[in-house]
């Protein structure tokens, strides 16, 4: 693809995607502007039904009948080719589920190698990958294990590992931890952190607002739409260095992002 280090990983300009017809129809998602620069860890909060999971679809390729314009790597989404579209979800997107469901008749090593199988790796070579990714998650002696054999965390540690044999640059996370505890929770966050470091671009939806402190931004959601966003205070804050005036506050509260995120909306309109 025709990228550039400019070029934005994910943009997206007033995204709507409706459920239902007549009486029955719902936005899921009401008009969403956000832009993701590559190397970001976006946190994405926000109640129940608030159109997370419809946002990350959307993103991920999985969904495509929206309104509105969806970019990835500088190329609408929209004119990308199915077969195009399916390559690029099995080799450059990582997803990674609350309740990821392994093959439940393979064994750990032949499940993370699966997705391998469709980019027509031979036996061998995928097994050998796969050995290696499950190696950088100490679950290398488990590799012969049924996936009934492990525990919560260690599943999704090879969800994990599974989402990552193809070495995606984007990873998208749908409440990783949500149905783990503290413990195994931490050790997620903390493979997700390093992945971070690695420079992948990571969007994650979480209930906990704890692990929103690995995350370089905050984005909460409400009723279809970007509620607040950490990046619109970082963009103030710049801005008022560059006129070098010192910012009145330095935390800048919810009320003035919000009138400053409604301003750019309709600037952009
Ligand atoms: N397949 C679907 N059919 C009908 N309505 C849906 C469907 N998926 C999601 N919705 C509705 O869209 C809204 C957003 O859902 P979702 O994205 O799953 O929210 P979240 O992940 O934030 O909990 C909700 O009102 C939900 O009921
Ligand atoms: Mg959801």
């Amino acid at each position: 693809m025709a990228t550039t280090a400019k070029t934005p990983a994910i943009r997206l300009k007033n995204l709507e995607k409706r459920f239902g017809i007549g009486d029955a129809e719902t936005f899921a998602l009401n008009g969403v502007n956000l832009t993701i620069r590559n190397g970001e860890f976006v946190a994405i909060m926000g109640p129940s039904g608030c159109g997370k999971t419809t946002l990350l679809n959307i993103i991920g390729l999985l969904d495509t009948s929206y309104d509105g314009e969806y970019e990835l790597d500088g190329v609408l989404a929209d004119s990308i080719s199915k077969r195009k579209q399916a390559k690029i979800r099995s080799q450059q997107i990582g997803f990674i589920f609350q309740n990821f469901n392994l093959v439940p008749r393979l064994n750990i090593i032949e499940n993370v190698a699966l997705p391998l199988a469709y980019k027509g790796i031979g036996h061998t070579k995928r097994l050998v990958m796969a050995s290696e990714i499950l190696e950088t998650f100490h679950l290398n002696e488990r590799e012969y294990y049924m996936p009934h054999q492990l525990s919560g965390g260690q599943t999704q540690r090879v969800a994990i590992a599974r989402a990552l044999v193809n070495q995606p640059s984007i990873i998208l996370a749908d409440e990783p931890t949500g149905n783990l505890d503290s413990r195994a929770s931490y050790a997620i966050m903390e493979e997700l952190s390093a992945l971070h470091k690695q420079g992948k671009t990571i969007l994650m939806v979480t209930h906990n607002p704890r692990l929103t402190t690995y995350a370089s931004r905050v984005i909460t959601m409400l009723d279809g739409q970007i509620d607040t966003d950490t990046k619109v205070v970082t963009d103030l804050a710049e801005e008022a260095l560059k006129n070098s005036k010192l910012p009145k506050k330095t935390r800048i509260n919810k009320r003035r992002q919000n009138k400053t995120a409604r301003a750019s909306k309709r600037k952009r309109k």
